[in-house]
């Protein structure tokens, strides 16, 4: 953990209110444009069969829809304890239980107590981590496949979005802080594990990028 972000920021910003407001918009509107642009990279024989890690998935949306879509495993990892409650409901609901393992860490500290997976996804995770080269390589080093991640684009309007947001939150004395990451050195760090880019949608403030693994 960083010192601009401590565990009562995390808490405070993503709430167990929040989750229970993410989790009922997933149940009425299904996944937002940015988790379904993720979910896109995939291609479908990549999917089936394969098994699943995401890093910082909140409620667990994306790892519900991919299962359906013929993953046959997850595990999900998160940082902050609040989304337990919503992420049981969701698998529940979806007859999913068994099939997703849910863990509580800082993946790019304890990333090492994880197997590897096929797919692994990152999704606007990386804004929210002062360490970006760790965790970046941390997932990078788990994909065995395919690694799509998500991240602010870096164009002029979404940095000054995040540093307006980041002004606000030092206002209220938040100790917490989003992080406008070059895209490049974000790609780079993925990119020394050995992994290419296969894909890379730069958006209007997401930009969403699938690297595979060489000689895949
Ligand atoms: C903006 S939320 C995104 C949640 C979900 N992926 C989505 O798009 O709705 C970022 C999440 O990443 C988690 N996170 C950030 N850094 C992490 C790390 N190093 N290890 C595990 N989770 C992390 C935070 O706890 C937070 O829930």
């Amino acid at each position: 953990m960083t010192d601009c972000c401590s565990p009562a920021g995390y808490r405070w910003i993503f709430s167990e209110r929040h989750a229970r407001r993410e989790a009922r918009r997933y149940r009425r509107r299904g996944l937002d444009s940015t988790a379904r642009r993720t979910a896109q990279l995939l291609e479908p024989n990549a999917i089936r069969g394969a098994t699943l890690l995401e890093v910082g998935g909140g409620v667990g949306a994306l790892q519900v829809e991919l299962l359906k879509a013929g993953v046959t495993r997850a595990v999900g990892i998160e940082m902050t304890p609040t989304y337990q409650a919503a992420a049981d409901e969701l698998l529940r609901a979806a007859g999913l239980e068994g099939r997703v393992e849910r863990r509580l860490m800082d993946f790019a500290r304890s990333g090492n107590l994880v197997p590897a997976a096929d797919l692994v996804i990152l999704n606007r995770v990386i804004c929210c981590y002062a360490d970006m080269p760790k965790l970046v390589n941390a997932a990078a080093e788990h994909t065995t496949h395919v690694l799509v991640m998500s991240f602010p684009n870096g164009r002029w309007w979404t940095r000054l979005a995040l540093a307006l947001n980041n002004f606000a939150l030092w206002l209220i004395r938040r100790r917490f802080h989003v992080f406008a990451h070059r895209p490049d050195a974000i790609v780079a760090a993925a990119e020394e594990t050995g992994l290419e880019v296969a894909a890379n949608h730069p958006g209007v403030f997401w930009q969403v990028v699938a690297l595979r693994r060489l000689g895949d």
